[in-house]
């Protein structure tokens, strides 16, 4: 078959090609000599599964590469997010490359690089000349992920990382915009706290899948434990309470990440459906389960450092899933029983019926009876309605003073004061 024979400016070819970004491998090897020898290759792509191959593009006139392919084996080093430096070190031409180097011989004689994220042992095979590179395939004979931390990436001539969702806000943008909408509701939050010594607090949709806090307020004896800026994911099973009165897409996003289970589906559906009845979400902690709670806490707190690559991310989203029975999802109170209630939320909803913020009371007293969890509902849920006034604009509500005013039965709702025994 004839070629069809194209020409691109290289600038152009360059230009537009920068725009992809790639991972970094370190490809090393033994020359002749028994000398390591190791080049930087941003090309570095999986082929087959059966068999298991994979390829690398050198080009033709690599000084380096000239040396590398007389190796017998390779070992291809997948840089991490912190090994910029010893990336520029490998991409230079000199001969003492490996001097300051961390290594070690790989089962197949290969230098493994010290903290790479993985490390793929392989013998080459074919290397297939097209154009002024080489695509040179390799047969993995094994293959170990060695660090769970994020890769470094190469794009436009620069370095970088992948940058998962971390409880730390990511744009400033993102977060201003949070913060003035929660400021609407500083007031209402402070006045919350005092009155019923509590932490009472504002979340806002950080972005698309994750949850931020925008304003905080303490009262009696509540503790500063929750920072602005704080991120908690919206994936199943959390972000329920903000879910409840998501429009539909939003929804259907949060749904798929819980899998294709179509049960599971239905469960979490009917959970928000409920809690959108409600009017509220509220959370009772399990008191005698202390483990339980620390192994949430810290996953929480996990989430929050941020880094995660996404596996390790959806293994923790996994295991917080399985932990999340701890946190029973109540919504029916006896005036006489009492509750250990981890938190309470209630949406403020924009004009237009979509949800704009979260207000949420947490460090509730515990072993509190029911009444008393009913009135901090219709407080919580009046305060609500203040914010809402506010945010509409409309002079004939209730204005920004705090103090209660009367709970407003949102869309959807079935529940009404009275249905609190309020
Ligand atoms: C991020 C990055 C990606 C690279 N990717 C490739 C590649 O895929 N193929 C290649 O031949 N060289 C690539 N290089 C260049 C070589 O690593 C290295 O600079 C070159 O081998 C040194 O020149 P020499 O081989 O002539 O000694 C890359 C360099 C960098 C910094």
């Amino acid at each position: 078959m004839q070629e069809p024979i194209t020409s691109i400016d290289p600038t152009r070819y360059r230009e537009v090609m920068g725009h992809y970004p790639t991972g970094v491998t370190v490809v090393t090897g033994l020359d002749d000599a028994g000398e390591p020898v190791g080049m930087v290759v941003g090309t570095f792509t999986s082929v087959s599964l059966d068999p298991p191959l994979v390829a690398f593009l050198p080009t033709t006139s690599s000084r380096t590469f000239a040396r590398l392919r007389t190796s017998k084996a390779f070992c291809i080093n997948v840089l991490a997010h912190d090994q910029a430096g010893l990336c520029r070190t490998m991409a230079s031409s000199g001969p003492e490359k490996f001097s300051n180097v961390d290594w070690s011989p790989s089962p197949l004689g290969a230098p493994m690089l010290f903290d790479a994220v993985a490390h793929i042992h392989c013998f080459p095979t074919e290397a297939i000349e097209a154009g002024d590179h080489y695509i040179q395939l390799c047969a993995v004979s094994a293959m170990d992920v060695s660090r769970q931390v994020t890769p470094l990436l190469f794009f436009q001539g620069g370095y970088g990382g992948f940058s998962p969702h971390g409880m730390t806000a990511r744009g400033d943008g993102e977060l201003i915009a949070g913060l003035r909408l929660a400021d609407l509701a500083r007031t209402q939050i402070e006045a919350l706290a005092d009155e019923l010594r509590c932490e009472a607090a504002v979340m806002v949709a950080a972005n698309e899948d994750e949850l931020t806090t925008a304003a905080v307020a303490h009262g009696g004896r509540a503790l500063m434990r929750e920072l602005i800026g704080e991120r908690l994911p919206m994936k199943p099973p959390l972000g329920e309470a903000y879910m409840a009165w998501a429009p539909e897409t939003a929804i259907e996003r949060w749904l798929a990440f819980a899998g294709k289970d179509p049960e599971t589906a239905k469960t979490l559906q009917n959970r928000l459906a409920k809690i959108r009845d409600r009017g509220y979400a509220a959370w009772e902690a399990k008191p005698a389960d202390t483990a339980t709670r620390h192994d949430l806490e810290r996953l929480m707190d996990k989430y929050a450092t941020g880094g995660l690559t996404p596996a390790a991310e959806r293994s923790l989203l996994a295991r917080m899933a399985e932990l999340m029975p701890y946190y029973s999802h109540s919504g029916e109170f006896e005036d006489s029983q009492t509750y250990d209630i981890a938190g309470l939320m209630t949406p403020v909803l924009s004009s237009d019926g979509n949800i704009a913020m979260l207000l949420r009371l947490a460090q509730l007293p515990p072993a509190s009876p029911g009444r008393d969890v009913k009135t901090w509902i219709a407080r919580l849920r009046s305060a609500a309605s203040a914010v809402e006034a506010i945010l509409h604009g409309n002079p004939d509500e209730p204005d920004s003073s705090a103090g209660p005013v009367q709970p407003r039965v949102l869309p959807g709702s079935v529940q009404s004061t009275a249905d609190l025994g309020c």
